[in-house]
C-alpha cells in the first residue's frame, strides 16, 4: 500500500462521498474508516464499496484518546481526512454539551493521536480537518462573501464547537508543527444526507404528503454545493494543498430557503407525476430557528485560484439528481426513518 489514510465520519453524509472517491480512486491508497455510528451514521452508505481490498471500516469514538493512539499504531496512519462530527445546529441548540466533547475534545483527541504517532517526522504526513462556513457568522443580505481572512464569529453552538475545533487544529501546527490543512465548506446537498437536515427531510416530506416546516419567513440563505464536488474538493487540497493554508469551498449558488423549498416541490412534483402546485399547500411557516444565521455566502476564489477547483454542477441539475435519487432510493430513506438501520449496523461492530 502506497499510503494509509484515515478518514473519520466515513459513515456521515459527505464522508460516504469521500470513503467511496478515495476507495474507487486510489486502489493503491488503504482507506480506513472510522466512524462511532451515532444516528448520524449509516454504513448502508457505503454497500457498493465496502467489499473492496483497500477499504477496512473500524467502529470508533473521536473523544477516546486511547483508541485513536491504538487506531494509529495498528494501521499505521500518514494521512487523516477529519470529518467525524455533530453536524446540525438544531441539535446543537437542544444539546451544546454532545458538540463541545465531539466536535471539540474529539478533534483534539485525533490531534493529539496524530502528533504522538507522527513524533515530529512529518515527511509525507498530513491532518486534513474539515469545517464549515458557518464559523464566520452570518452576512448581511448585501453583505459581501465570506474568505477566507473573515474573522470568526459563530453564533450557533454547533458553528461555535466547530470554530474551537478550527483553532486546535491551527494551533497544533503553530506549536508543535503538525502539518494541517483546514477548509471552510458551505451547505452541502446530494444522495445519503440524514433527513433532518433542510433537502432530504423535505422531499421525504413531500412523498408522505406531511408539512414542510419552514423557519420564519423563509428569507435566509444559504449557498448549496453538490456533495460530490465538495469531495473533489478535498482530494485535491488533501493532495496539492499548502500546509497551513485555509482554503473555503463554495458554489456561488445562494438561495433564499424559501425560493429553494419552491424549486424542490416542483421538482418533486414533476418527478412524481403529481399535476404542478399539488403540494405547494404543505409549505407551513414556523417559529424561527433560535439565533438564526441570516445569510452564508462563500468566496472560493482562492481554491479556484491556486488549486484551479471549479463546481462541476449547475445547481439545476444537482438539484434534479439529488430528487431523484432520494425518490429511486425508499428503501434506504425509510429504513432511517423507521430506526431499523441503527440497531442492524451497531449490533455488528464492537467498539476498537
Ligand atoms: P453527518 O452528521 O452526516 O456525519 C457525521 C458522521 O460522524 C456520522 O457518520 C457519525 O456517526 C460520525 N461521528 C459523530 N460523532 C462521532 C464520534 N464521536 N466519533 C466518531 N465518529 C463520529 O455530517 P456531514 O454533514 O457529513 O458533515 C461531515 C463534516 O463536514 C462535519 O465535520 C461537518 O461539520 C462538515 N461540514 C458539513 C457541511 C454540510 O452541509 N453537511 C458543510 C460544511 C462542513
Ligand atoms: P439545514 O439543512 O439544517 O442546514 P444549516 O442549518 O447548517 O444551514 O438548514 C438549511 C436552512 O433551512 C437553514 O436556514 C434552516 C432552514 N430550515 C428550515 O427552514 N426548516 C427545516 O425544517 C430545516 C431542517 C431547516
Amino acid at each position: 500500500m502506497k499510503r494509509t489514510i484515515l478518514i473519520t465520519g466515513g459513515a456521515g453524509f459527505i464522508g460516504s462521498h469521500v470513503v467511496r472517491l478515495f476507495v474507487t480512486k486510489y486502489p493503491d491508497y488503504r482507506i480506513v474508516n472510522l466512524d462511532k455510528l451515532t444516528y448520524a451514521g449509516n454504513l448502508a452508505n457505503l454497500r457498493d464499496i465496502e467489499e473492496r481490498p483497500n477499504y477496512t471500516f473500524v467502529r470508533g469514538d473521536i473523544c477516546d484518546l486511547e483508541a485513536m493512539r491504538e487506531l494509529f499504531r495498528r494501521y499505521d496512519i500518514d494521512g487523516v481526512i477529519h470529518l467525524a462530527a455533530e453536524s446540525h445546529v438544531d441539535r446543537s441548540i437542544k444539546d451544546p454539551f454532545t458538540f463541545a466533547r465531539t466536535n471539540v475534545l474529539g478533534t483534539l483527541s485525533l490531534l493529539q493521536a496524530a502528533r504522538e504517532h507522527w513524533n515530529g517526522d512529518w515527511e509525507g504526513k498530513r491532518f486534513y480537518h474539515i469545517s464549515t462556513d458557518e464559523v464566520y457568522g452570518a452576512l448581511e443580505m448585501d453583505g459581501g462573501f465570506f474568505t477566507e481572512t473573515t474573522r470568526y464569529d459563530p453564533h450557533s453552538p454547533y458553528s461555535a464547537s466547530k470554530a474551537s475545533s478550527d483553532h486546535f487544529v491551527r494551533a497544533f501546527h503553530d506549536t508543535y508543527g503538525l502539518p494541517v490543512v483546514v477548509t471552510n465548506c458551505s451547505n452541502n446537498y446530494g444522495p445519503y444526507q440524514f433527513p433532518e437536515k433542510l433537502i432530504p427531510l423535505f422531499i421525504n416530506n413531500i412523498r408522505h404528503r406531511k408539512p414542510l416546516p419552514v423557519y420564519g419567513k423563509g428569507e435566509n440563505v444559504r449557498d448549496w454545493l453538490y456533495v460530490e464536488d465538495h469531495a473533489r474538493a478535498i482530494d485535491l487540497i488533501f493532495h496539492k494543498g499548502k500546509t497551513a493554508e485555509t482554503y473555503n469551498i463554495g458554489g456561488f449558488n445562494e438561495w433564499r430557503n424559501i425560493d429553494l423549498v419552491r424549486v424542490i416541490v416542483r421538482t418533486v412534483d414533476r418527478l412524481l407525476g403529481n399535476p404542478e402546485g399539488t403540494s405547494e399547500k404543505l409549505i407551513t411557516f414556523v417559529t424561527d430557528r433560535a439565533g438564526h444565521d441570516l445569510r452564508y455566502a462563500i468566496d472560493s476564489s482562492k481554491l479556484k485560484n491556486e488549486l484551479g477547483w471549479e463546481p462541476s454542477l449547475q445547481f439545476e441539475e444537482g438539484i434534479e439528481k439529488t430528487v431523484r435519487w432520494y425518490l429511486d432510493n425508499q428503501p434506504w430513506m425509510d429504513s432511517i426513518t423507521s430506526g431499523e438501520y441503527e440497531d442492524y449496523y451497531r449490533k455488528m461492530y464492537e467498539f476498537l
